[in-house]
């Protein structure tokens, strides 16, 4: 008997508030033009006033466990990656863990836009192992609260949201097959927000300096990007034992449509096996691959027993892949 870690439940929650392109072009020098020929970007979802990360994630739980049809009490680890938490101290999951009433082991986790996939393989080692039977993944981003409205080259980038899964134990049945995480840390300057930690607390002069914002280089990310997507995605499809040309679907991080293409067309995925949702929600960094994979699933692309690979990356560099049989036998 194998045990694995399969997909019972997932789920979304995004802001109501829809922001097209054309928002930006009043305030930075941009156009809708530059930005969908650029980024495959049409508009995105920015939270309003009473929502944050918490509860973004407070919603695609509740319908994650709902899909699942488990309660929350029934939980044995909530793992939340962000890269937009809460407030410093204590972690956001420790918010979501209140939102649900549970009290179950909470943590998040920071691997930035690769944060999710990071989770899910290391929330699926654990429930196969044995250590847990239920783990809550999520992915919730509130991203409009660190870009710089000022810098066109992010501000127009990034969205809000949050999605996820719930991981089951199942005994020979579908579920995650392998994972491949990774970090260049002598990368880590390449996309930042430098202050606000132990390294440089905030002050007067961070604010000034405008260094509690997101700062990229884009064109060295993007270089990077796809050579981390493709790499990881064969090293975590090697181990599986799986060919690239028997992926049904590909879910990439949803950054830009360019470095998805190029990273669809080097693993040799077809564009219709891949799942690209970015024109909606732009990059919502760690909520992008599991509001990919929700809401390919709520559309029912995904059949029992097709092979996804998930694949994305983000600040650290880091990168992270994961390769499943969909189905919650
Ligand atoms: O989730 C992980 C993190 N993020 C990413 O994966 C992002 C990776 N990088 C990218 O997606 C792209 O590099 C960007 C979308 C950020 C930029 O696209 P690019 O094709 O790499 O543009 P570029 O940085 O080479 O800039 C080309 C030009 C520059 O002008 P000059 O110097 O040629 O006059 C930029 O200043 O485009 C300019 N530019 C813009 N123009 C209009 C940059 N942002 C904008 C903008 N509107 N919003």
């Amino acid at each position: 008997m194998t045990r694995r870690a399969a997909i019972t439940g997932w789920g979304y929650a995004v802001p109501e508030s829809v922001v097209p392109n054309a928002y930006f072009e009043a305030s930075v020098d941009t156009s809708d033009e530059w930005i969908v020929e650029r980024t495959g970007i049409r508009e995105r979802r920015i939270a309003g006033v009473e929502e944050s990360t918490a509860t973004l994630a407070g919603g695609a739980a509740r319908r994650i466990l709902d899909r699942a049809g488990v309660a929350a009490r029934d939980l044995d680890l909530i793992i939340l990656a962000t890269a937009t938490p809460e407030q410093p101290v204590p972690q956001t999951a420790a918010f979501l863990a209140a939102d649900l009433g549970v009290h179950c082991g909470a943590l998040d986790l920071g691997a930035g836009c690769a944060g999710f996939v990071y989770g899910l393989v290391v929330g699926a080692a654990a429930v196969a192992g044995g250590t847990f039977d239920r783990v809550l993944v999520v992915g919730a981003e509130t991203l409009s609260r660190i870009v710089d409205p000022e810098d066109r080259s992010t501000v127009i980038l990034f969205g809000d949201g949050a999605a996820g899964v719930l991981l089951e134990a199942r005994e020979d049945g579908p579920g995650v097959l392998a994972g491949d995480l990774g970090v260049d840390g002598s990368a880590a300057d390449i996309l930042a927000v430098p202050a606000g930690g132990s390294r440089r607390p905030a002050s007067a002069e961070t604010v000034a300096q405008r260094e509690h914002y997101v700062r990229m280089q884009g064109q060295e990310v993007f270089r990077r990007a796809v050579r981390a997507v493709v790499d990881s995605s064969e090293s975590a499809l090697e181990r599986a034992g799986v060919a690239s040309s028997a992926v049904d679907w590909f879910v990439p991080h949803q950054a830009n449509l360019r470095i998805i293409e190029a990273a669809r067309q080097r693993l040799g995925i077809p564009t219709e096996r891949t799942v690209v949702n970015i024109e909606h929600y732009g990059n919502t960094s760690a909520a992008s691959i599991p509001l990919a994979l929700a809401e390919a699933a709520d559309a029912g692309r995904f059949s029992p027993g097709d092979t996804v690979l998930l694949s994305g990356f983000g600040a650290g560099m880091s990168w992270a892949s994961a390769v499943l049989t969909w189905g919650a036998r």
